[in-house]
């Protein structure tokens, strides 16, 4: 793992109302990321887990604190750059996959380049080397409803890594497949932060988690209460 910090939070606030009412979704939140980090996000359903990964990907912003990455304050760029941003720098896992139902697994794949303006023939190589990666070049041609969750999500994950993002975020990404399809995404994360990416995931699942990831971050409450390197993490 190389020692540059890709991500920085400081001093993140985060208030929803609802009706008048403020709920404080993130409550000072400081948090380092490195390059090529795998990090888990654990804590119970409410403590801020999904907006505190919203701001890492630039999807939503801070009330207050500063979130950097690679020094740059994102919420000082335009709207413009924050697109582009979220586009080139970020790729993202949902843990209902987010397929398009009309399109085949390679041309789901494709998406974040065809809506960066590249042609669907001219992206299917890679996209069929990130089929291949996730073991899935045999199923290119099958449509979301032909497949099972985890290759679902295999694909997704593919199309997560189309644009070499630098940064990875999953949300519950493992949270709709039995343990041992989980694990086997998780081995993909922790294949893609060896090669230098890093991953923020989203989980509830801590033990079958712990061992493939480097650093667990429990959140309570909208604060970070424990920020625990992995002892003996496969990816260190
Ligand atoms: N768009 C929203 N509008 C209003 N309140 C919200 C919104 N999104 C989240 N919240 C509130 O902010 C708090 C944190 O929500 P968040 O979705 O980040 O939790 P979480 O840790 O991801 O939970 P879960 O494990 O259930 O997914 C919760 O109290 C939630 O009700
Ligand atoms: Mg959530």
């Amino acid at each position: 793992m190389s020692e540059s910090v890709i991500l920085e939070l400081s001093g993140v606030t985060k208030t929803y109302r609802v009706g008048g009412q403020p709920v404080r979704a993130l409550d000072g939140v400081d948090l380092r990321i490195m390059d090529g980090e795998f990090t888990s996000i654990v804590g119970p359903s409410g403590s801020g887990k999904s907006t505190m990964l919203h701001m890492l990907g630039a999807l939503d912003g801070p009330d207050s604190g500063s979130i950097r990455f690679r020094g740059i304050e994102i919420g000082a760029l335009s709207e413009e750059q924050q697109a582009d941003f979220r586009r080139h720098r970020v790729g993202f896992v949902f843990q209902f996959f987010n397929l398009l139902p009309t399109l085949t697994a390679w041309e789901n794949v494709a998406v974040p380049k065809l809506l960066d303006g590249t042609g669907l023939r001219k992206a299917k190589p890679r996209a069929m080397e990130l089929l291949d990666l996730v073991g899935l070049v045999d199923r290119a041609d099958h449509r979301p409803a032909e497949l099972s969750g985890g290759q679902m999500q295999r694909v997704a994950v593919a199309r997560a890594l189309i644009m070499d993002p630098p940064l990875v975020l999953a949300d519950e990404p493992t949270g709709n497949l039995d343990s041992k399809t989980g694990a086997g995404i998780l081995d993909l994360f922790a294949g893609i932060a060896r090669s230098g990416s890093s991953v923020v995931m989203v989980t509830h699942d801590l033990v079958g988690t712990a061992s493939h990831c480097d650093r667990v971050v429990t959140l309570l409450d909208g604060r970070i209460t424990a920020s625990d390197p992995v002892e003996g993490a496969v990816n260190v």
